[in-house]
């Protein structure tokens, strides 16, 4: 079986620390110890170097007998060397504690002669010509200092080592229990629990920063869900009603017409109705699109007063068709950040309006203005007007005046202009009172030039 605390990132990190800890206590010990070999062993040696002095000064003020003297009395006082030995010829021991040996010169290192595996540093010297001296002391003492010293080493390390396994176990186990959270909930979320969320620490870190992410993500992802929900639904909704009228029409065709010209009329009058379904699709699918946000792909830069001036080109010969009279005030040219083709259709909704809501003789004026650095589009007429109370519901999908119901439309051209100008950042209002004409506004914050 896999263990998985291996595996995580934190566990990794903890191991790499321990490593990296391990390799410099070891080289720490391997100074140390050798710091402390080097100290102990050249102590020895000043010792001896002492003693041997000691004996030396003996011979020079009284001779052989005054040197046995001194080493006899440096082998009983504690703050000497252990090991002494006064020969003369090469094998006359005179003095010491140890067996006549090899008369050899300086620092020298030799077996213990009575303890095996023991050994004995020293320095040897000669006091005159024939008269040897050596002093020195036992290592154990030094083997001894080390083996403690590693020994505390080894256990600090051990300790230090468990200390930092555990921690790496502890992070390792904290950081597992929230990716094993975040882990759940999207597997909760897949499994279509569309609301659950990973819950924030609080603590600014990674982890709280990336579920922090992945629950904005899955807000937007509802919040699209709930607008595809909304569209789809309501799409079903509004076309049932044009869908049965058609309905009803072909089953009053078919019970009702006797002779050929009554069903091609019933068929050009169903075809035409299939037409009005499909544009009433198509524009209830775009109000949607554009109030997902979706649309925001095509922004660009774009001159407002030129968008406006070629409106009224297309215009102009329309009103007139319409024995109406359209007036243009485009003002000065005016740069924002929109989309050409949904800002054309939105004027064009409120100019079409304008014509077709008001009796012959109307005059529509479109302008543009600039107000505290905003860009202000305003569509206006003198005529009939809709009461104040009515206007917010002008905005609702297929809401129209009584008057209105025997025009042509379907009561979605101002939803889809509020579509629009919310997707641009615009706020609408209108201004109109019964008989006093109709105006309405669209007002862009913070145009690019500044204007
Ligand atoms: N300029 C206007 N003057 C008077 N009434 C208007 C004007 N513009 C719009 N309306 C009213 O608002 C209603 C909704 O307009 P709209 O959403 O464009 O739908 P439609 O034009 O298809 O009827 C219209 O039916 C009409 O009653
Ligand atoms: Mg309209």
């Amino acid at each position: 079986m896999r263990i998985r605390i291996f595996h995580t990132e934190g566990f990794r990190i903890a191991a790499i620390f321990v490593a990296i800890f391990a390799i410099s206590a070891a080289a720490l010990a391997i100074v140390t110890l050798a710091v402390v070999d080097q100290e102990l062993r050249s102590q020895i040696v000043q010792f001896a170097n002492a003693d041997i002095g000691s004996v030396k000064d003996g011979y020079r003020t009284q001779g052989v007998r005054e040197a046995s003297e001194v080493v006899g009395q440096r082998m009983a006082s504690p703050g000497a060397s252990d090991f002494f030995l006064l020969q003369r010829n090469g094998s006359e021991k005179l003095a010491g504690n140890l067996p006549p040996m090899q008369a050899l010169t300086g620092v020298i290192e030799f077996p213990h002669p009575a303890a095996a595996g023991r050994a004995i540093l020293g320095v040897g010297a000669f006091v005159a010509p024939g008269l040897y001296v050596f002093a020195g002391s036992d290592l154990r003492a030094t083997q001894m200092a080390r083996q403690r010293i590693l020994r505390t080493l080894i256990w600090i390390f051990a300790g230090a080592l468990a200390l930092a396994l555990l921690g790496g176990t502890i992070v390792s186990r904290t950081f597992l229990r929230r990716t094993d959270e975040i882990v759940t909930t999207c597997r909760a979320i897949m499994a279509g629990n569309l609301a659950s969320r990973i819950s924030v620490r609080g603590t600014e870190d990674e982890l709280d920063r990336l579920s922090e992410t992945i629950n904005a993500m899955l807000d937007r992802i509802a919040a699209l869900m709930d607008n595809l929900k909304q569209i789809t639904s309501d799409i079903a909704h509004d076309l049932r009603t044009p869908v049965t009228h058609l309905r009803h029409r072909l089953e009053r065709a078919r019970d009702q017409s006797s002779k050929v010209e009554d069903y091609d009329q019933a068929l050009e009058a169903a075809i035409a109705a299939s037409d009005d379904i499909l544009a009433l699709f198509s524009a209830l699918l775009r109000i949607a699109q554009i109030e997902g946000g979706a649309r925001r792909a095509n922004f660009a830069p774009l001159d407002l007063s030129g968008l406006l001036t070629r409106l009224g080109d297309v215009f102009g010969p329309v009103a007139e068709d319409a024995r109406h009279h359209l007036s243009l005030a485009p003002g000065d040219p005016v740069t924002i950040l929109g989309d050409r083709e949904l800002l054309t259709q939105a004027f064009s909704n409120l100019i079409e309006n304008a014509i077709l809501h008001t009796p012959a003789g109307t005059i529509v004026t479109v302008s543009l203005a600039h107000r505290n650095g905003e860009a202000v589009v305003t569509i206006s007429d003198d005529g009939p007007g809709v009461p104040p109370d009515e206007h917010p519901k002008l905005f609702q999908r297929f809401y129209r005046l009584e008057a209105s119901r025997t025009r042509p439309g379907y009561g979605l051209g101002l939803p889809l202009v509020a579509a629009i100008a919310e997707l641009h950042g615009a706020s609408i209002a209108i201004e109109s009172q019964p008989g006093r004409g109709f105006a309405i506004s669209l007002r862009f914050p913070g145009n690019m030039d500044g204007a």
